[in-house]
């Protein structure tokens, strides 16, 4: 009953952006076979899941204008666009600031802070290292994976060898060094 709820949760994104669905779920999947290798109590494993199903779900509130625009961002609708992980927590959570009853607080937290850097230099609290929750360092990883291998309308996507690249480029700065080697390590870069 839970896992259909927040599966139709995730799918309203469909009303908003097909892409927006697609990418939830690759991001899904993704953190699901870097989690076999962690070994995690299934429900440390529900709540990564269920948290990747949601993680963009804050987007259904950005203006179409900037959503579907395909160059680059002015600083304001950037700013814009970084307000999304605030905007799916709330949305998670009830309007009292009580959880809302079949999303738990790890879940919304993932999806709060799966911009946040290792470096402590993402948004929205420039948390840093393991100040942010682990739910969060597992999508951040799997999210910015399927970014670059996916087409959109502005650029082709990235053979998976040269994303895999990047992610390593990036370990130790955006992500966390740990998890980037864990994902190298599973079939889906390879
Ligand atoms: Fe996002």
């Amino acid at each position: 009953m839970l896992v259909h709820a927040i599966e139709t949760l995730s799918g309203l994104s469909d009303l908003k952006d097909s892409y927006l669905t697609k990418h939830q779920q690759n991001v899904c999947l993704y953190s699901a076979v870097l989690l076999k290798t962690l070994h995690l109590p299934g429900d440390l494993f529900e709540t990564i899941r269920q948290s990747a199903l949601l993680h963009d779900i804050g987007k259904i509130g950005i203006p179409n204008s900037i959503l579907f625009r395909p160059g680059r961002l002015t600083h304001n609708e950037w700013e814009i666009m970084r307000l999304h992980p605030v905007t799916g927590a709330e949305l998670l959570s009830n309007r009292n600031g009580n959880l809302n009853p079949f999303v738990n607080n790890e879940v919304i937290n993932g999806v709060k802070s799966h911009h946040e850097r290792w470096d402590g230099a993402g948004y929205p609290d420039g948390l840093k290292g393991e100040d942010i929750p682990l739910v969060a360092r597992i999508i951040a990883v799997a999210d910015a994976y399927d970014a670059m291998t996916s087409n959109r309308p502005y650029r082709k996507a990235l053979p998976k060898e040269e994303a895999a690249k990047e992610i390593i480029r990036c370990s130790g700065k955006q992500f966390d060094p740990r998890v980037v080697a864990l994902f190298l390590n599973t079939n889906v870069t390879f």
